[in-house]
């Protein structure tokens, strides 16, 4: 008899952004007629950029001739991107990252959900809530908390993120192994600042800890006080690894390429306390289980680091961030706390009422899509997440519903 992994059944029973997406198809089959603005799912909406599409077209071009044609690639990623990457994203930046740590995937979301593999089932988790819920569920399906209870998994230590910490969580006063932080936040928004950041190192040093920080909203960063790089603080070489991707940056959303970057100096521990090589470890699973992402994908890829591209991408991230602080103004200036918005294409506001039941007033009498906060975690309650992944045209006209919506209240 085949039976099932019974962590699955522990789960929520659909992921989030699933359960959204059933909803808002519910309203348009009710209603047909009735427009629909989306400001929910992060899913980039423009098109990528001409130096991206160039170089594209070029990796297809030399796909069909026999004399340039690529099978198989390294599973890590092309050298040439990988050097791109580690020179454009960290050294310019002061930032010390080899092109041998950067790891070339199809995806932020399935690094940081496939990560945990590496580690032993009885180790101690720290996750912010609200949270991405990736980093959660991906380690309910591996058996490492118990059941859900009163909106949280029992084992797990959630750091709630609120509006007295800034939604910058600090480390626990306990021990944990691994933790998960993301900044700009999904879905808050928020900032951590270098001292931040500072205190997560030190803590992870002193407990022997990981951790694994997800910039995949690096690019949004416009405040020159902010790190965009965890590897911009000193010591997180040997406890820290990173996640980014292009999804967002240069709307790669539905082209797929993403990074991690593992610092050769980072230890993990065996059972007898000897250090292995984190960096060994993920090269040993990647080249099992992934075969690299597609040669066009990556030629483009390494058109977004060129001084075009640069130009192109930033622009995109800019756009998207002024559209970011026309829905941050409009639900501030009629008197509700906001977080995000700024650095970040996320804003998070306080409903003032239950999440769920904002998000279908929201869609129900205003044709908007929003992300309801407590989907992120029992602490986003009351909170609903726009994203700013639209068209200008769409984003003026949703902040007039909502406007009409927040009004009603
Ligand atoms: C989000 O809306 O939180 C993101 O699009 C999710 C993702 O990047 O997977």
């Amino acid at each position: 008899m085949i039976r099932v992994n019974p962590n699955y059944q522990k789960l929520q029973s659909s992921y989030l952004f699933s359960t959204v997406a059933k909803k808002v198809k519910d309203f348009q089959t009710n209603n047909p007629q009735k427009p629909l603005i989306r400001l929910g799912i992060g899913d980039v909406t423009r098109a990528l950029s001409p130096a991206i599409i160039k170089a594209f077209h070029e990796g297809v071009d030399e796909m069909a001739a026999d004399e340039t044609f690529k099978g198989y690639g390294p599973e890590q990623g092309y050298s040439f991107l990988r050097e791109l990457i580690a020179e454009s994203d960290f050294v310019s930046k002061g930032a010390k990252v080899s092109a041998e740590e950067v790891f070339v995937s199809d995806g932020a979301k399935c690094d940081t959900g496939n990560f945990q593999e590496l580690f032993s089932q009885d180790i101690r988790i720290a996750v912010p809530d609200p949270v991405y819920p990736v980093y959660v569920d991906t380690n309910v399906m591996a058996g490492r908390t118990g059941t859900f209870v009163d909106g949280r998994y029992q084992g797990l230590t959630y750091l709630d993120s609120n509006p007295e910490n800034g939604f910058v969580p600090s480390p626990p006063n306990h021990a944990v192994d691994l933790i998960y932080l993301c900044f700009p936040n999904n879905p808050t928004g928020a900032c951590a600042s270098k001292d931040d950041l500072k205190k997560w190192v030190e803590y992870a040093h002193q407990h022997k800890a990981l951790i694994l920080f997800d910039a995949a909203y690096e690019a949004f960063i416009r405040d020159p006080a902010l790190p965009h790089s965890i590897f911009e603080i000193e010591g997180a070489r040997e406890v820290a690894v990173e996640f980014r991707s292009l999804s967002k940056s240069a709307g790669f959303t539905g082209t797929r390429l993403a990074y991690t970057v593992i610092p050769k100096e980072v230890k993990v521990y065996d059972e007898s306390g000897n250090a292995q090589s984190l960096h060994e470890m993920w090269n040993r699973r990647h080249t099992t289980k992934f075969n690299g992402v597609s040669y066009p994908v990556q030629k483009a890829a390494g058109a977004v680091f060129s001084a075009k591209g640069k130009v192109e991408s930033k622009a995109l991230c800019d756009y998207y961030l002024e559209n970011a602080l026309i829905i941050r103004k409009t639900i501030s200036d009629l008197g509700y706390k906001v977080s995000g918005g700024l650095d970040s294409p996320y804003v998070w506001f306080d409903t003032g009422m239950d999440s769920w039941q904002f998000f279908d007033r929201l869609l129900n009498n205003q044709g908007v899509v929003c992300t309801p906060g407590v989907g992120f975690g029992q602490s986003g309650q009351g909170y609903a997440r726009f994203s700013a992944f639209n068209h200008r045209q769409n984003v003026i006209e949703a902040v007039e519903l909502i406007k009409k919506e927040l009004s009603r209240s």
